[in-house]
């Protein structure tokens, strides 16, 4: 499984951290949001290193469909209902001008990235749902239309249009901002103290801290995972599918996003919470869908996305905690991570540089209304039903039940024991529980992976560490 973005694009690793260093500001995380973010603080005079455990854009960067738009879903008639108009016009504005923004650097550094414009479209089988929206987003300064006629092989009672949005390829993108920045990669932060920034390969001390790691991995203070949850979904590269002038995606569950990238049509769907793909087929589910609507299509590569989901849809940006006024935050993009990402550099460029921004209200992570306790208590819920499954529910299957091909918990004298067969089979034995919390990981037939349904964290077969919160693997 490999994106069409990492099959097309490659660039040579940096190299790590060797020591101790010092930085006006240290950006954990060299994925979209952290690279922009470093980029838009050197534009600010600031000295700036990014930390990244891995490659740059080698988290969800390489997995997105990189889409560049303000249109997030039916989002303006839902917040102005959920929050009020002031801050769903905030939300509109900040990532309509997240899209210019991307527009301008873009043509302003001459950077080659198969950048092109097109229009956003939503479509629904729902017509006064779009005819809604389309009131909402010109209420909001968007010159949103209806369409009744779509490119796309899907059955729509109507779809909203947003003209002016972009798409391009984002490795492209972030390589070429790279050129300009001090990185360190296969650097893995292990601790943040204040001001001092460990990892497994030296350590920087920062005036200010950004946190840009998809999930945060700093539990306590802050305590995103009581107010997030990951969600996975699965794209297919067609080529022999056509040309797509727009980007599009449904509004209904069951429903696909298209986008054209080069000869391919990319097409997404299948989303579901992390750890809760216990029977697996979303590919194949995928693969059958695609040839319905492309039959003459050929499937070119095929990967899959996680994204974190904050209780009410906003993103988190600014301050990470009270307690530590120097650590910064930028996380809970959902599916919208090209457009959330600037707008996360601009407003954290604008905090570090003393700049008042008007978003920075909107964005705050320390945002509370009475309104979300439902869904801070549904989270919770969720944490609760993977520890009780931890501690009570004894597996129906033994090693010898499990057949090859196959993982599953299993019950054994030594007591709970991750076994995944092969179809030779031999056999990978971890420990079930999820580092970050404690809760009882889920197997993944999809991608072979232990998943956690709790908050996200994924495992390989062996038990290697592949997508946090969790900073470790498994046993
Ligand atoms: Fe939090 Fe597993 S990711 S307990």
């Amino acid at each position: 499984m490999e994106s069409i973005w990492s099959k097309t694009w490659s660039r040579k690793k940096g190299p790590a951290l060797n020591g101790e260093i010092q930085a006006d500001v240290a950006v954990i995380g060299g994925g979209m949001a952290g690279i922009l973010t470093a980029w838009y603080l050197k534009q600010s005079g600031v000295q700036v290193v990014v930390l990244e455990a891995d490659r740059i854009g080698g988290g969800q960067t390489k997995n997105t469909t990189a889409k560049i738009t303000a249109q997030h879903g039916l989002f303006c008639s839902r917040l102005i209902e959920t929050k009020g108009e002031e801050v769903a016009r905030n939300y509109v504005q900040a990532n309509q001008t997240a899209v210019e923004a991307y527009k301008r650097m873009i043509r302003e550094e001459d950077i080659d990235c198969d950048f092109r414009e097109s229009d956003a479209y939503v479509y629904s089988q729902d017509e006064d749902k779009i005819r809604k929206e389309v009131e909402a987003a010109k209420i909001l300064g968007i010159h949103a239309s209806i369409e009744n006629h779509l490119e796309i092989p899907v059955s729509y009672a109507g779809a909203v249009r947003f003209p002016g949005q972009a798409e391009f390829h984002p490795l492209k993108f972030i390589g070429a901002l790279a050129l300009q920045l001090t990185i360190y990669e296969d650097t893995m932060v292990t601790e943040i103290q204040d001001h001092l920034v460990k990892t497994t390969c030296g350590s920087v001390k920062a005036d200010k801290i950004v946190i840009a790691t998809h999930f945060p991995f700093i539990n306590f203070p802050g305590m995103y995972f009581t107010r997030m949850h990951q969600e996975r979904s699965y794209v297919l590269a067609l080529s022999g599918a056509g040309k797509l002038n727009g980007m599009y995606i449904g509004n209904e569950q069951g429903m696909f996003s298209f986008r054209q990238y080069d000869q391919y049509i990319l097409l997404g769907g299948r989303a579901h919470r992390t750890g809760e793909n216990r029977t697996g087929g979303q590919y194949e589910a995928l693969k059958k869908s695609a040839k319905k609507m492309f039959p003459e299509s050929k499937v070119s590569a095929y990967w899959s996305n996680q994204d974190c989901v904050t209780i009410d849809h906003l993103p988190f940006i600014g301050r990470y905690a009270a307690k530590h006024p120097n650590w910064f935050v930028a996380t809970g993009f959902q599916k919208w991570g090209m457009s959330l990402s600037m707008v996360s550099a601009r407003l954290l460029n604008d905090l570090i540089c003393g700049i008042k921004n008007e978003y920075a209200e909107i964005f705050s992570p320390s945002r509370f209304s009475i309104k979300e306790i439902p869904g801070i208590m549904k989270e919770g819920g969720k944490a609760v039903k993977g520890l009780t499954k931890r501690f009570f529910q004894v597996p129906d299957e033994t090693i010898a039940s499990i057949e090859p091909g196959h993982g599953a918990v299993a019950d054994t004298p030594q007591g709970k024991v991750g076994v995944y067969k092969t179809e030779t089979g031999q056999i990978y034995q971890v420990d079930p529980i999820c580092p970050h919390l404690g809760c009882e990981l889920s197997w993944n037939p999809e991608e072979n992976s232990w998943d956690c349904p709790c908050h996200g964290s994924r495992f390989d077969y062996k038990g290697n560490l592949l997508n946090g919160p969790a900073q470790r693997g498994i046993r």
